[in-house]
């Protein structure tokens, strides 16, 4: 890889650890004012000194994100569609490599939507970027969309579609963490970042599933809801570092949260006593 690419990469995967904590807040390209996320500023500010990298649109990174920030950042640059139009896949580019660079970003990112009628076009799209980010020295993040049909998200199709996300030439892949996930990295020759999905039921369920993705060769986590949708987002995002970073277990993950959220042991004895 072209020097410009390397280092871009290294930035966001970062090489003391091989490993990245991306916080993802682009949600509302095609969801709009999502539950949280009503005033970017407020959600992302407090939660972006532990974070390696943030995943966002070029709007809110203009509106929203002070420009002093040294975070890299991996702008979106797929979409053009919503959450109540007709066809979730029938994304295309929505940012010029051009504005991508004068943004200074880390990296730009595009969905593909393999299985769906929109498959050759965001297939297309991505050669296309891959093109550009190439000559320009920008990575490329391949999101392996699922759009509303939740069913797809098993080995077999998100191996499929991490590999061909990786044989057009994208740089890392985003996808989702499913049962059998060792077949999705082991057959995908670039770096894989999980995607968190919607909020789990606990705290709990969103470590397991970090850890284990890392156990079968994710390389890190491109986690949204699970972090800023939980009412204890600081303490979420912490403990799913010392998860990623730290090779904390679950276990030691939970206690991180438990102390920060405020919920530790002796937090609780203090609260009994008063
Ligand atoms: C899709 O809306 C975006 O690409 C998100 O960045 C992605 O789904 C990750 O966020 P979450 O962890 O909330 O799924």
């Amino acid at each position: 890889m072209d020097w410009g690419i390397t280092n871009r990469l290294a930035r966001i995967i970062r090489p003391e650890t091989g490993r990245t904590v991306m916080l993802a807040v682009d949600h509302g390209y095609f969801l709009g004012p999502i539950h949280r996320l009503e005033r970017p500023a407020e959600t992302i500010l407090p939660l972006l000194p532990h974070a390696d990298a943030l995943m966002l649109t070029r709007g809110v990174l203009r509106a929203c994100i002070p420009p002093e920030v040294d975070k890299p950042m991996v702008l979106r640059v797929s979409g053009g569609v919503s959450v109540v139009g007709p066809a979730l896949s029938d994304e295309g580019l929505t940012v010029a490599m051009e504005d991508a660079v004068r943004l200074n970003a880390s990296a730009v990112a595009i969905s593909i939507f393999v299985g769906t009628d929109h498959e050759r076009q965001s297939l297309l799209g991505l050669t296309d970027l891959v093109d550009t980010g190439n000559a320009i020295g920008m990575p490329v993040l391949a999101v392996t969309a699922v759009g509303k049909e939740l069913a797809k998200r098993d080995a077999r199709y998100l191996s499929l579609s991490c590999r061909i996300a990786a044989e057009l030439g994208a740089h890392f892949v985003k996808t989702y963490y499913c049962e059998g996930f060792e077949k999705v990295t082991s057959s995908c020759p670039v770096p894989c970042v999980i995607a968190g999905g919607p909020k789990l039921e606990t705290e709990m369920d969103a470590f397991r599933m970090t850890r284990d993705a890392l156990e079968q060769g994710a390389v890190g986590v491109d986690m949204g809801r699970n972090i800023w949708q939980h009412d204890h987002a600081l303490a979420m995002i912490q403990a799913v570092r010392a998860i990623v970073h730290a090779k904390a277990t679950i276990a030691e993950a939970k206690d991180i949260f438990d102390g920060i959220a405020g919920r530790g042991r002796a937090t609780k004895a203090r609260a009994r006593k008063r």
